[in-house]
């Protein structure tokens, strides 16, 4: 079990997108789509609904979306101009009209309360420091009877086995330079009551994980694993709070590489996804 990071109480930076907008994290973000990652949430759409997607990203979710929604409206709102560029780009190649994508934060979001039928946030949560302040937030522009659908990242569960000491350290220093850069790492662990606490007065909540079981994927994690250790956001982060040193970061990065030829190496991280509604007298 990883360790608690919330009672860390270090100061923590102000918070920071720890993905980037990279090429190549673009590339792989826009192939998420609505059947795999919004699967939890289209049987609660129909035609005609106003919908609001909250850090939509490249937009590739969006679009599906905006179909299953279809005459409705979408909105795509996110932080990053280039996001919504490259989104509102994707749409117009698709031929997708009934899309519009603006840059906005979702806390505070720029639309009057009751605004929307339907509100999803895919993978954004996880990046704040207060998610419930901004689960909030997309409650209030949720008319009486709409509804909300949440999914992220869960790292309270999250293993690579066979686990060492120095795996556990470094899976357990992620998290808590993830968490000192203002991400919510674990907070999917609340996000039903979450919910509740945010304005909805009916829940659903499910679990789901990602596994890298071979070669190929494993070899792939190792890499990303080693860059982030790497980055400026988590390198110099962990020696100038104290948490590691140079020889514990490359004793880490070592031990990533020794597990990735292990032909027994497995990791697995869990993923939450819920639905909330607000009261018809909302
Ligand atoms: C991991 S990506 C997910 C994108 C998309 N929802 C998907 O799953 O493909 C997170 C997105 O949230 C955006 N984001 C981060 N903080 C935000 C904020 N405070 N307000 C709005 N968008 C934010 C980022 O710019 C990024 O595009």
């Amino acid at each position: 079990m990883p360790r608690d990071v919330s009672s860390d109480t270090k100061t923590p930076r102000s918070p920071q997108y720890s993905l980037g907008y990279s090429n190549a994290t673009h590339r792989w973000m826009s192939l998420r789509s609505p059947a795999i990652h919004g699967a939890f949430f289209l049987p609660h759409l129909s035609p005609g609904m106003r919908l609001l997607d909250c850090g939509c990203g490249p937009g590739s979710i969006t679009l599906g979306l905006a179909s299953a929604v279809a005459p409705g409206e979408v909105v795509g709102i996110d932080i990053e101009p280039i996001q919504i560029e490259r989104a509102s780009a994707l749409a117009q190649e698709q031929g997708v009209t009934n899309v519009q994508f603006e840059v906005a934060p979702i806390n505070p979001l720029p639309f009057p309360d009751a605004s929307f039928d339907a509100v999803f946030v895919h993978a954004v949560m996880y990046h704040l420091p207060n998610p419930l302040d901004a689960l909030r937030e997309c409650v209030r522009v949720l008319k009486p009877g709409g509804v909300i659908g949440v999914r992220d990242t869960d790292y309270s569960v999250w293993f690579l086995e066979p686990a060492t000491p120095v795996l556990d350290a470094f899976r357990d220093l992620s998290l808590r330079v993830a968490a000192f850069n203002g991400a919510s790492p674990t907070y999917a662990r609340q996000q039903r009551s979450l919910l509740v606490q945010a304005g909805c007065t009916t829940t659903s909540s499910a679990a789901s994980c990602i596994s890298r079981g071979s070669a190929d994927e494993i070899a792939a994690s190792v890499q990303a694993h080693i860059t982030r250790l790497q980055s400026p956001a988590f390198y110099p982060v962990a020696i100038e709070q104290g948490w590691a040193t140079e020889t514990s970061l490359a004793q880490m990065a070592d031990e990533l590489r020794a597990w990735g030829v292990r032909a027994d190496a497995f990791e697995a991280i869990m993923w939450r996804e819920s639905v909330g509604w607000t009261s018809i007298e909302h």
